[in-house]
C-alpha cells in the first residue's frame, strides 16, 4: 500500500487540530512527527507534550522521526506520548541493535533512518529486525529543502536487497517529496512518502488529494495486472 505521511513541521501551528483533520479526511494514513534536539540536527522542533496532546485529536498512525542523539533514552516517553512507530537515525545510535530492540520490546514498529551520505549497506545486518527504513532525501533538520536525486538510487538498492531476502520492508522517503517526484520514488520501490511543504503550504486538502490521486493510479495499475 502507498501511504502519505504529512510532516507536521510545515503545518500552521496555530491550527494543528484543523490541519490534522484535513489531511486525515483527504486520505493520509500517517502523521510524520519530526522531533529535533538541537544536537543531532541544528534545530529544535517539538517533543512529548505536543505529541501527547495531538494524540487526543486523531487516529492517524504516529510516525515519530527522532532526529535526536541516542534516542534510546526516550523510547518509553515517546510510547507514552502515543507513538505507533519510532524511527531512529543510524548515525545517532552507538548501539543501534539495542535501540531497535528497545523499540520492538516496547511493542512499537521500529525504523531506522539514513542520512543522505550514509550507505544502504550499513543496514545489512539489522534489516530483518526493521518494519521500515527511511531514506533521507535532504540533510535532516529543516523543512522546505531540495530533493537530493541520488536518494533514488538508494531506494532502488534497498528495495532490491529486501526483495532478494524476502523481507516485506516499508521504505519511506523524507525530504523535498512533491507530486512531481513521487512517481519516480514509487517506481524505485518506496511506499511511504513524507511531505511537509508539499502538503501544508497552500490548500492542505487539495495538496493531500493530489498525492492520493497518484497513489490510486499506481494501485489501480497493480490491481489490473
Ligand atoms: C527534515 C524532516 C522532514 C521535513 C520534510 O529534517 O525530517 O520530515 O519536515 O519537509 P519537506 O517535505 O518540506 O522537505
Ligand atoms: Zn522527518
Amino acid at each position: 500500500m502507498l501511504i502519505l505521511a504529512p510532516s507536521l513541521l510545515a503545518a500552521d501551528f496555530k491550527n494543528l487540530a484543523a490541519q490534522i483533520r484535513a489531511i486525515e479526511e483527504a486520505g493520509a494514513k500517517y502523521l510524520h512527527l519530526d522531533v529535533m534536539d538541537g544536537a543531532f540536527v541544528p534545530s529544535i522542533s517539538f517533543g512529548m507534550p505536543v505529541l501527547s496532546s495531538l494524540r487526543g485529536c486523531t487516529d492517524l498512525v504516529f510516525d515519530v522521526h527522532m532526529m535526536v542523539e541516542e534516542p534510546g533514552r526516550y523510547v518509553e516517553d515517546i510510547k507514552r506520548a502515543g507513538a505507533d512507530l519510532i524511527c531512529v537515525h543510524q548515525e545517532a545510535c552507538v548501539h543501534l541493535d539495542r535501540t531497535v530492540n528497545q523499540i520492538r520490546e516496547a511493542g512499537l514498529k521500529a525504523a531506522v533512518a539514513l542520512n543522505p551520505a550514509t550507505p544502504v549497506s550499513t543496514l545489512k545486518h539489522i534489516l530483518p529486525e526493521l518494519d521500515m527504513a527511511l531514506i533521507m532525501s535532504v540533510n535532516p533538520g529543516f523543512g522546505g529543502q531540495k530533493f537530493i536525486p541520488y536518494a533514488l538510487d538508494k531506494v532502488r538498492e534497498l528495495r532490491a536487497e529486501a526483495d532478494r531476502r524476502g523481507l516485506s520492508l516499508d521504505i519511506q522517503v523524507d525530504g523535498g517529496v512533491t507530486p512531481d517526484n513521487v512517481e519516480e520514488l514509487i517506481r524505485a520501490g518506496a511506499n511511504i512518502f513524507v511531505a511537509g511543504s508539499a502538503v501544508f503550504k497552500g490548500d492542505v486538502t487539495a495538496n493531500t488529494r493530489r498525492f492520493m490521486d497518484i497513489f490510486d493510479k499506481y494501485e489501480q495499475a497493480e490491481a489490473d495486472v
